[in-house]
């Protein structure tokens, strides 16, 4: 978000007001107080956000406070807005776009930078693409003063602010490499009243793969936008994601249950269009208390009608999978209450399906293909 992206560039030296971050519109207006004439602006984690109404300039305490009145609890592309940032009002001459970030397709960074900056700058991409410059950076030998002059005078900032972009230049290539990001973007770079160059807004993605060396990155966690579902998952160690649809999916592998939620996605056409609700791998050691607390996470998934275990016995027989969705639905008990669907293949198929049949519980309907479970469980779910 955009104070974490600040707190990130002051640790490096770019130049830029922090501001203060309000979660009531009373503390909006002591930030205010503190402040003079500010800026009260949408805390998510989308782009936007002043032309969705979530940036507001306020001449007074009382001004922020009815912004932040607005803007708190608002939806930015789907976001709730928790917190707001108070920044000092700057006053722009001239707004610029820049970044750097990870370009994967040709195995290097890539720097995009333009002096057309500001909210309209997918316009200036569509409108006027030439306005905005593409500098390729050898991951080998990144960005040194040389290279920033070469970025400086590629996208064409004034002369009068040429020795402050190479510093800022440099400073969030320093930012971009010793935060391990992934990306690093400014729009607005602004010039301001006095010739100032500063970032008046912030995007950085951190790179999670690089978390064991950033202990302090684990503070930027949205705790607020994380779903409860997912939480609960995450928290039982459990590779689950949270889909919109109403065909709860247990599988084992990742392939395999990417594959599934494509074939619940295409029986269900013939069933009211109903969709997979969730992305779920138990991975290898499918046991009991593993399935249980799958089944759990999924069965608390309000849209789920049914759910779909499709699992191929592997190393994990089907006879051990198949006592792990006994073992569940025991530890489960009347918490389980939706219709599940089961295919079993592979290894030990027939001693899994024996179980299976011998439990003979109202809830659990076997079928042999995958096609047909995933039929019967779009079925079940659009009765
Ligand atoms: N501190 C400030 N003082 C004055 N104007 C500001 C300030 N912060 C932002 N603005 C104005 O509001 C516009 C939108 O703010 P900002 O860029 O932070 O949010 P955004 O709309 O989410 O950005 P983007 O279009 O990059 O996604 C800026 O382009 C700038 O013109
Ligand atoms: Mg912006």
């Amino acid at each position: 978000m955009e104070f974490q992206a600040k707190e990130l560039f002051a640790k490096h030296d770019v130049p830029g007001a922090p501001g203060i971050v309000a979660t009531t519109p009373a503390e909006a207006r002591a930030a205010a107080e503190k402040l003079g004439v500010c800026v009260v602006k949408a805390q998510v984690k989308a782009g936007g956000r002043g032309k969705a109404g979530g940036v507001k300039l306020a001449k007074t305490p009382d001004e922020a406070e009815e912004h932040a009145t607005a803007i708190l609890g608002m939806e930015i592309k789907g976001l709730t807005v928790h917190r707001v940032l108070i920044a000092p009002a700057a006053t722009i001459e001239e707004e610029y776009y820049f970044s750097f970030l990870l370009d994967r397709s040709n195995r290097q960074y890539l720097c995009i930078a333009s002096i057309e900056g500001g909210v309209e700058i997918e316009e200036v991409a569509e409108t006027n693409p030439d306005a905005i410059k593409q500098i390729p950076i050898n991951a080998g030998t990144g960005v040194d003063e040389a290279k920033a002059r070469e970025i400086v005078a590629e996208t064409g900032f004034p002369e009068a602010l040429t020795e402050q972009a190479v510093t800022t230049v440099l400073n969030l290539w320093k930012t971009f490499v010793e935060e391990d990001a992934t990306l690093v973007e400014v729009n607005p770079l602004a010039r301001l009243a006095g010739d100032k160059l500063e970032a008046l807004d912030g995007k950085v993605s951190l790179d999670e793969n690089a978390e064991f060396r950033h202990e302090d990155h684990a503070a930027f966690e949205d705790k607020d936008a994380a779903d409860p579902l997912e939480a609960k998952a995450k928290a039982k160690g459990l590779n689950y994601v949270k889909l919109d649809g109403e065909v709860g999916i247990i599988g084992n592998g990742a392939g395999l249950v990417m594959s599934t939620l494509d074939v619940v996605a295409y029986a269900g056409e013939a069933h009211g269009g109903v969709k997979p609700a969730n992305f779920l791998d138990i991975g290898g050691g499918a046991n009991a208390q593993v399935m249980a607390d799958g089944l759990d996470v999924i069965l608390n998934d309000e849209q789920v009608k049914s759910v779909f275990v499709n699992v191929f016995g592997g190393i994990t027989a089907c006879d051990e999978v198949a006592n792990g969705i006994k073992g569940a639905l025991e530890i489960l008990g009347d918490a389980a209450t939706k219709p599940l669907v089961v295919r079993l293949d592979g290894n030990n198929v027939d001693k899994g399906r024996a179980i299976l049949e011998e439990l003979n519980h109202p809830l659990v309907t076997t079928v042999d293909t995958m096609d047909g479970a995933a039929d019967k469980a779009a079925e079940l779910a659009n009765a």
